[in-house]
């Protein structure tokens, strides 16, 4: 087995990680050079005078817990939009290195490459096989100074899960040369079953999950790189201490309880049953050619002016969201599924 690690940039492997002051609580912190009091309304258990702590430790363990694995697997991240970020920054050495992604899917893989001047190569999805990827292409894509295949499932925009087969096949075939990230940002909205297997059957494989969508956190900024113990002590080397607030991480252990996640799952029930709903409504809606089938908390749609719909809906105080600088989804719209008197409002507007 070859050392996963090799694919990293090699300048960064050699560095040494910043040292933060410690933390004791009980003692005095003379060593960090923070104020001593606390303003009124800080209402923190840790006090907002202080840095959190270097890296959000018993968030860690919440979330290695509820994602079934050891914490050693576990990097807490600003979103999993940071942890995204920090692979491209730690795997492509700029101007040289590429990733791969297969559009139309997330851009925030695009704009973070642009950022660090790697080279995307893209393989679309195959619209015509229901917006599947297409694994052969995708091998025969990737080069030596590929190090990254971003996958997304459910992917946002177009809705569908990609097939496990098909990213075993993947994952097999890439092993030692690239890292494969599965973006799992709205797997909780998916009947299908996560790839977590995959996760741990190659060392490559990388996923990413996130408490924006599923459990109503999107304002405290909370996502997780799950993956090999190694990758993961890799990323946060180059992650900067004390990046994840205070507020965030005491927050996310005070809501994540039992209840809050009952409540959490049942909502994600409710919103499959409205998207099943909305779906069948909107194939009613004239200005709707097609409705794309939906994992996830949205519906693909395609209309025949986009933009007219947009309009039609804003009328109604609906926002939805169009693509107009990607001409391949020029009459597409994306829906979020919302709750019953939202979706009755846009569809009211037709
Ligand atoms: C596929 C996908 N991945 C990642 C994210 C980022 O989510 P966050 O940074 O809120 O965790 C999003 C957000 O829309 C997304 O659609």
């Amino acid at each position: 087995v070859g050392d996963i690690l090799q694919l990293a940039r090699p300048e960064l492997r050699e560095l040494k990680p910043y040292s933060p002051g410690g933390y004791e609580s009980g003692l005095v912190r003379l060593n960090a050079n923070e104020s001593p009091w606390r303003i009124p309304s800080d209402n923190t258990e840790r006090g907002l005078n202080f840095y959190p702590p270097p890296r959000p430790l018993p968030l860690r363990k919440l979330l290695a817990e509820h994602y079934g694995v050891i914490e050693e697997k576990i990097l807490v991240t600003r979103g999993s939009t940071e942890a995204i970020d920090l692979l491209i920054r730690g795997f492509c050495a700029a101007g040289k290195d590429q990733l791969l992604t297969c559009p139309p899917t997330f851009d925030m893989y695009r704009l973070y490459a642009g950022i660090q001047n790697a080279e995307v190569l893209e393989v679309p999805l195959l619209r015509e096989k229901g917006f599947a990827i297409d694994p052969k292409s995708i091998i025969d894509r990737v080069t030596e100074r590929t190090k990254i295949i971003f996958l997304c499932s459910p992917n946002n925009p177009t809705g569908q899960s990609i097939e496990h087969g098909d990213i075993e096949f993947i994952c097999q075939t890439v092993q030692e040369k690239t890292l494969v990230v599965l973006d799992e940002a709205y797997q909780e909205f998916s009947d299908k079953q996560d790839f977590s297997a995959l996760e741990e059957k190659y060392e490559n494989v990388l996923r990413l999950r996130t408490l924006s969508k599923f459990i109503s956190l999107a304002g405290v900024r909370c996502g997780a790189v799950i993956a090999e113990p190694r990758l993961i002590d890799f990323l946060s080397s180059i992650l900067p201490p004390y990046s994840f607030p205070t507020p965030s991480i005491e927050l996310v252990l005070k809501a994540f309880d039992k209840r809050s996640l009952n409540i959490g799952n049942e909502r994600v029930q409710v919103l499959r049953t409205e998207r099943a709903w909305l779906k069948k409504e909107l194939m009613n809606v004239s200005d709707v050619k097609k409705v794309w089938p939906s994992d996830a908390n949205f519906i693909f749609v395609e209309t025949s002016n986009a933009k007219n719909f947009q309009e039609t809906a804003r009328q109604a105080n609906v926002l939805v969201r169009t693509f107009p600088d990607q001409p391949a989804l020029k009459n597409f719209v994306r829906i979020t599924v919302g709750r019953r008197e939202d979706n009755n409002k846009l569809l009211q507007a037709f």
